[in-house]
């Protein structure tokens, strides 16, 4: 007599690690992984970034290296975020349109010596290159103003897959951007370049970290959340994504990450769609100060957390972690 309910004992497929591996839903390899990297000015630098222990800025010829990297971990996209120097950021966040900036000389450089071995994702907004920290353009009243930073969005996006970026990924929460930004593509002959957009992109207290990366945060007056959504709400997530979608993207993210597996499972459920999440800087640095703390071990709290987006239904994930991770991965 193994117990009184014999023939409803799940722990049966648990008991050995080849029943448990043979009995696992989810998978999680190196290729769900995109990782995200900071392009600073220069040659030969690496500057670690104080609120993302473990991460550093990297000038171009660093961020070319970590490509190689990546390829070699089997990584199959690096996102790139450029810090601008602040005597080239301007109201209007008009270096954004400059095809020599960091984050088109990046590109180019990967592209050279990587070619397609590697995808290369943008992020299209203008706060890394705005004095004031905003992701578009103000009015005297201080709001952000839609129509006129779409406009500077499709000129941001050109510029980048003149470059050669291969995803170009809005993360300005403009009415609109996407069908602008596909329609200047296609009239520019860039028919193959990828829109991922950040369709759902919450107004969230987990992006300090991102902000000190690319010298945003200590420019940054007020908050977002006149264009970013409010945390409270799915049912303005669900359109936003039926929009980016009717408007031209080939995939879309949900951020942040873990507070809003709610929302991947909801979109990747009602639409069948490529949904990709973003674990971001704040995320990474709770783990991190777990770890630090001696609350938590690293490998198993990033291989658990990165294994819940896959289970949630993402087809990837955004995370500052995914050099580790793929190296436990490849074992
Ligand atoms: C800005 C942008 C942000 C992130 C990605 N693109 C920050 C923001 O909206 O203020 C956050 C990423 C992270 O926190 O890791 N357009």
């Amino acid at each position: 007599m193994t117990g009184s309910y014999p023939n409803t004992r799940l722990r049966r497929t648990r008991s050995t690690g080849w029943s448990r591996a043979l009995h696992r839903e989810t998978m999680l390899t190196s290729a769900d992984l995109i990782w995200p990297l900071f392009v600073t000015d220069g040659e030969g630098v690496e500057e670690p970034i104080a609120t993302l222990p473990g991460v550093s800025r990297w000038s171009v010829d660093g961020i070319v290296e970590r490509a190689k990297e990546a390829i070699a971990l089997g990584i199959p996209v690096i996102a790139l975020f450029p810090n601008t120097q602040a005597d080239k950021r301007s109201d209007d966040g008009a270096e954004a349109h400059n095809p020599d900036n960091l984050m088109c000389r990046a590109i180019r450089a990967i592209k050279a010596e990587c070619g397609d071995e590697i995808g290369v994702l943008t992020d299209v907004a203008l706060d890394p290159y705005t004095a004031h920290g905003q992701d578009g353009l103000l009015n005297d009243a201080g709001y952000v103003v839609n129509d006129e930073t779409v406009a500077m969005l499709v000129d941001q996006a050109l510029n980048q897959a003149e470059a050669g970026a291969d995803i170009i990924a809005p993360s300005d929460m403009m009415d609109g951007r996407i069908h602008a930004i596909r329609m200047a593509l296609e009239m520019g002959g860039h028919t193959n370049v990828q829109i991922m957009s950040y369709a759902a992109k919450y107004a969230s207290a987990f992006y300090g970290p991102f902000r000190d990366a690319v010298g945003s945060g200590g420019l940054l007056k007020g908050d977002k959340k006149s264009y970013q959504m409010d945390p409270a709400n799915t049912l303005e997530a669900l359109r936003e994504v039926e929009f980016d979608l009717a408007e031209g993207a080939d995939s879309v993210m949900v951020k942040p990450g873990l507070a809003y597996l709610d929302i991947a499972t909801r979109v990747k459920d009602q639409f069948g769609v490529s949904v990709f999440a973003y674990q971001v800087s704040g995320e990474y640095a709770m783990i991190e100060a777990a770890v630090a703390a001696g609350a938590g071990d690293r490998d198993a709290l990033v291989l658990e957390t990165l294994l819940a987006f896959k289970r949630a239904g993402c087809s990837g994930i955004l995370t500052y972690h995914a050099a580790h991770a793929a190296r436990l991965l490849n074992g």
